[in-house]
């Protein structure tokens, strides 16, 4: 499997048969992201919740791609109202996709859609793809439960935000890696806009003073998982 961070919360995954599966592609609105959405496909697309920089440039992709969006029931189907593809699901749900397993998680935050339709739970996902599990919190505050989430699977890849104001800052997501116990942490959801400016590089020296891995992934960088 790969992994590309297209900058944001937005990854691509492309499972070693050739699926690909976008979260969160917040692309073309993206000041960081120098990839555009008419040179992005997915088959799947996944949304941890309904916000703009979050949901981004989805539509787009899927009209294109014909994908299938994966999201909690109620942002599924506004969704499925717009005439796409979804599959409903709801947080603590897991369902195996063609491409692997896909769980919803609790995440702390809300999820307005930009045109001011209830966008059901935020959430986080944990996915099983090609042997490995990756947990993508979403946009999420620091929350205990995260330990269980963290005892329930041996998470590989721990996605997370340090950008503070909106999420969990630095601080606050050392200590969501002290209780996922991942493998390799990767931040997420900083430098985007000046309100969320934070150093990953301070955020992998803490980690590293746990004695854990952190990833620091470049914009548009791709790594094999
Ligand atoms: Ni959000
Ligand atoms: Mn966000």
């Amino acid at each position: 499997m790969k992994l590309k961070y297209f900058s944001h919360s937005a990854f691509q995954i492309t499972t070693n048969e050739g699926q690909i599966i976008l979260i969160d592609p917040f692309l073309d609105d993206n000041p960081t992201c120098s990839v555009k959405s008419e040179d992005v496909t997915a088959d799947f697309i996944v949304l941890t919740h309904a916000h703009g920089d979050h949901i981004g440039d989805a539509f787009k992709i899927a009209k294109r791609s014909n994908s299938l969006f994966i999201c909690v029931n109620e942002l599924a189907n506004y969704v499925a109202g717009k005439g796409f593809n979804a599959h409903n699901m709801h947080i603590g749900g897991g369902y195996n996709f063609a491409f692997g397993h896909l769980k919803f998680t609790i995440a702390h935050h809300g999820s307005m859609t930009p045109d001011n339709f209830y966008g059901g739970e935020a959430a986080g996902v944990v996915l099983s793809i090609d042997n490995k599990i990756l947990y993508h919190t979403g946009d999420t505050g620091l929350f205990y439960d995260m330990k269980l989430i963290g005892e329930m699977n041996d998470i590989d890849y721990m996605l997370l935000p340090i950008g503070d104001n909106f999420t969990m800052g630095i601080n606050d997501a050392v200590k969501a890696v002290e209780l996922v116990n991942p493998k390799t942490a990767i931040p997420m959801h900083y430098n985007t806009f000046p309100v969320i400016n934070a150093d990953p590089n301070e955020f992998k020296m803490k980690i590293n003073e746990l004695d854990k891995k952190c990833k620091v992934m470049e914009y548009g960088e791709e790594i094999e998982l």
